[in-house]
């Protein structure tokens, strides 16, 4: 940004207010009740969120405080003790709710599984008690790399139950990304399973965490899920099978009293530079906000059916596949496997099958879903869907009137939800029974959540002038560090902008109030949804004996929204097809497959500043296809373009 503000080109008038009959049942249901929610939130938030905190969630003992601190070191409900497992489980026991599908799971070969809430209770209090058993107890970091099948739900709840924290890595990451995350949280147990189903194919996962333990020492034990029959090798005293384990544990294991701010999970995430951070969210905070946001956002009701298609492996799979839906005794719905396996229509079998009320997928889905034509959706029967969701990346407005009109039936709200792995659950988003939504917007802040738009001086830009996307309040499920870090985490989030919260998202506000999320201004690409470093890509690259020197940037792709192009030197000059192709797999292999390069370009040199930068900007174009460059093995000359820009910027 060598300008105040960030150019904003996106114009869009279209927009589509609540249907009435969606609005007369919500749980927030006008414009009045949504101003005074917020109102009161800003100016008394220890009011607002004491009422909710004590009306929404069950405490084994009352907190003495609301709030200590400002941010960027808050302590929410100190003093308080509670567990998050009683509140997603205990609590809907003693009702009717006992008896409700807390989790419908169907795998990719089509095989279901339904999980009642005691079902699901019997089976956290059995992996709590083998959990324990290995001497696992409350701090202790234990891994799962898992599937998605019922087990990780199980497991996740388990840890939860007795005090341990979960660092769940998603499955499409390598041995080497599994070893680099348990040595950063000392893990001492790993969860995984034999394999996992994708497109009919076994991904196999045992045999990554076997290459990982080579290089991740703290690791004690690991529990193995049978889950496709795939052959493993089990080494006694250390692996063991989760069938026998919990074929003798006991189903009684009460939920530990824990404090507020008790450490509830660590999630890697990609940060500017090479090492992913180990997000840190704690137990009363993130319950209450994954809680209330899963009621106001996609107003969750007693005999809803709802189903986020995101991997428990992120955030959004943390905070709305399992917490926030579970702590409402809310029925969610989990699926293992691809979007088009066996073919372009699963996900809509899927919502015709169980009946979906709610769906919440990504912008990168509904691009394939558009690419794969009208007639996959139209083959089943959507008329269950009353609500659609999006999360991951600013939705172009032609996916969202796609979207509204060949999944909604042109009859569902659309909640396009801002919020990151660092805020723990949605801070920008339409009030499905209340706000007017915009195609490309997420329109406006939920009760709690106090953003602005600033230069980068920290200056308060007027409407539709774009500018860093900040927060000016603390809310209870921030993070509150990252783990092992904490001096990375004030840098990273609290130093930009001096007593605001910054994570590196380019927006404007326009008249009405409503957010416009331009994408990221640091070096974090985003991929389909994902958030992956340039930098981390980067060291991968340089590790290859070959590569001299790498530099790597996004550029706008129709599906996966940013695609990851590679501006590699070689050491010696040597430049082929062969070659291309052997770095993508290291690549892969060092990170993993959604690390994949879509684009390897051959450079003479990497332009750079007199300081050293890599000229990110110029390589964006260049990638983009927005400068004509032809043979790329010419960058060289750019040097002498980008020594000029420098002069001036
Ligand atoms: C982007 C995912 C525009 C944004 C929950 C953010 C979005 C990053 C939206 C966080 C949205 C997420 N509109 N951009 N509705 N939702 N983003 O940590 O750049 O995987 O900073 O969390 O995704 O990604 P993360």
């Amino acid at each position: 940004m060598s300008d105040d503000a960030i150019e904003s080109v996106l114009q869009e008038t279209r927009s589509f207010p609540p249907p009435e009959a969606f609005a007369a049942e919500a749980h927030i249901s006008s414009e009045d009740q949504y101003q005074q929610m917020w109102e009161r939130a800003k100016d008394d938030p220890e009011g607002f969120w004491g009422e909710l905190a004590t009306e929404n969630l069950d405490w084994f003992k009352e907190y003495d405080s609301v709030l200590e601190g400002a941010m960027p070191d808050t302590k929410w409900f100190v003093g308080g003790k509670l567990n998050v497992t009683h509140n997603c489980l205990d609590r809907h026991l003693t009702n009717w709710r006992k008896n409700k599908a807390a989790i419908i799971w169907e795998g990719e070969p089509g095989d279901t599984r339904v999980l009642r809430y005691q079902d699901l209770h019997r089976e956290v209090c059995r992996f709590a008690n083998v959990l324990k058993q290995f001497d696992i107890g409350p701090g202790d970091r234990v891994t799962l790399y898992m599937p998605m099948i019922p087990e990780l739900a199980i497991a996740m709840l388990a840890c939860a139950r007795i005090g341990a924290v979960h660092s769940i890595i998603f499955g499409g990451f390598s041995a080497d990304a599994v070893a680099e995350r348990n040595n950063d949280a000392q893990a001492k147990l790993v969860v995984t399973a034999d394999a996992g189903w994708r497109r009919g194919k076994e991904l196999p996962l045992k045999a990554a965490v076997d290459a990982s333990l080579e290089k991740s020492p703290t690791v004690e034990k690991v529990v193995v899920v049978r889950r496709t029959g795939l052959e493993v090798e089990m080494v006694p005293d250390r692996d063991y099978w989760w069938d026998d384990l919990m074929a003798t544990a006991s189903t009684e294991c009460e939920a530990t009293p824990l404090d507020s701010e008790h450490p509830l999970f660590i999630l890697y995430t990609s940060g500017s530079t090479g090492k992913p951070k180990g997000v840190l969210h704690t137990t009363a905070g993130y319950l209450l906000g994954t809680t209330m946001t899963s009621r106001w956002v996609f107003d969750l009701k007693e005999d809803d059916t709802y189903w986020c298609t995101a991997d428990i492996g992120w955030i959004t799979g943390h905070s709305y596949i399992v917490y926030g839906p579970l702590a409402n005794g809310a029925t969610t719905v989990m699926y293992e496997g691809a979007p088009n396996y066996p073919d372009e229509g699963r996900f809509w079998n899927i919502v015709e099958k169980f009946g979906v009320n709610i769906f919440y997928t990504a912008p990168t889905a509904i691009r394939a879903f558009i690419k794969w034509g009208d007639d996959w959706p139209g083959q089943a029967d959507l008329s269950s869907l009353r609500l659609l969701g999006t999360v991951g990346e600013p939705i172009n407005p032609e996916a969202w009137m796609w979207y509204h009109r060949v999944i909604g039936g042109e009859r569902c709200p659309i909640v396009d939800t801002w919020w990151q792995t660092e805020t723990g659950g949605i801070m920008i988003s339409p009030l499905p029974g209340v706000t007017v939504t915009k195609p490309g917007s997420c329109t406006r802040p939920l009760p709690g959540v106090v953003p602005d738009i600033v230069t980068k001086d920290g200056k308060s830009l007027e409407d539709n002038k774009g500018g860093l996307l900040v927060m000016r309040q603390p809310w209870p499920s921030m993070l509150r560090t990252l783990h092992g870090d904490h001096d990375r985490f004030l840098e990273t989030y609290f130093s930009e902008i001096p007593g605001a919260y910054f994570a590196g998202d380019g927006a404007r506000r326009d008249e009405d109030g409503c957010y416009w999320v331009m994408g990221r201004v640091d070096d974090v690409l985003n991929v389909a949804g994902h958030r992956l470093s340039t930098m981390e890509i980067e060291s991968a690259l340089v590790s290859h004996q070959n590569v001299a020197e790498a530099a790597v940037v996004g550029f706008p792709h129709d599906l996966k929204g940013e695609g990851i192009c590679c501006f590699v030197t070689t050491t010696d000059g040597g430049e082929s097809e062969e070659l291309k192709a052997e770095l993508i797999a290291h690549v892969r292999q060092q990170i993993g497959a959604i690390a994949t390069p879509d684009q390897i370009r051959f450079a003479a040199a990497v332009p750079k500043t007199r300081s050293g930068k890599i000229m990110r900007r110029l390589l964006r174009d260049i990638a983009a296809g927005r400068e004509e460059v032809g043979d790329t093995t010419t960058l060289e000359d750019y040097s002498v373009l980008s020594k000029l820009r420098e002069e001036e910027e």
